[in-house]
């Protein structure tokens, strides 16, 4: 598949690697020019690519990496009718107070969606540290006993969501539909948690 990722930090740069890892190839974009990007790119080999975020909108499937308040600063145009998995995360601290998230009218990602006009959205990637993704990863046989969540609408995106998060070594958990994905934010106890799939559901459904 190829994979757009809007952001080029952290989680782009994991994940990134283990997709490739899987056969895929990566467009990364970021905010302060591409040129930042070049060693991340040498970095990931001849899979991996800069781009602008037109070049990523162009991929298959884009992977929403950017801090959370930067998603409303991308065109509301931008994604539509493209396949998005948003793995970002809301902190007031760093993203500012937001009224509807505070008061838990809607979900991070419901208001990504909303943003994203006509965009297929659904949650993943956002509960577990990059880094301990990459760690377990290289220990194949602990990595398998992880599940991680996945929340959205779209039955055939959620599909690809799981595949990659089988792919890479993963058990994919359906957490239910994108309103659903409240329950897998940063304010839940499934944020940080590593656990299986019977851990992680006792966690969500208590
Ligand atoms: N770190 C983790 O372990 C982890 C795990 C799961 C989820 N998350 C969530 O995933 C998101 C990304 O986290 P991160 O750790 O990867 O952050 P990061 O290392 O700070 O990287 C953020 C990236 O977003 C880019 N960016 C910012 N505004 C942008 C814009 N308007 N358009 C395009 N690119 C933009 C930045 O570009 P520049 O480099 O040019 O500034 C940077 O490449 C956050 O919402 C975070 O909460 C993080």
């Amino acid at each position: 598949m190829k994979i757009g990722f809007i952001g080029g930090g952290h989680v782009a740069q994991v994940l990134a690697k283990l997709f490739i890892n899987e056969g895929h190839t990566v467009v990364l974009t970021n905010k302060h020019g591409l040129e930042k990007l070049k060693p991340v790119i040498d970095r990931l080999g001849s899979q991996a690519q800069a781009g602008n975020l037109a070049e990523v909108a162009r991929q298959d499937l884009i992977v929403l990496a950017v801090p959370y308040k930067a998603v409303f600063e991308i065109d509301d145009q931008f994604l539509k009718g493209k396949d998005v998995i948003d793995a970002t995360n809301y902190f007031p601290h760093r993203d500012g107070d937001i009224e509807e998230l505070r008061e838990h009218q809607s979900g991070t990602s419901e208001l990504v969606a909303e943003h994203f006009k006509g965009a297929n959205v659904v949650k993943a990637f956002n509960s577990i540290p990059v880094a301990d993704l990459a760690s377990l990863v290289s220990s194949k046989d602990s990595a398998k006993k992880v599940a991680l969540p996945l929340a959205g609408d779209d039955s055939e995106l959620k599909k690809k969501a799981a595949m990659l998060i089988s792919q890479i070594g993963f058990v994919p958990y359906d957490v239910g539909s994108l309103a659903d994905s409240n329950k897998m934010q940063s304010d839940t106890p499934v944020f940080l948690f590593i656990g299986s799939e019977e851990a992680l559901s006792k966690k969500i459904n208590g």
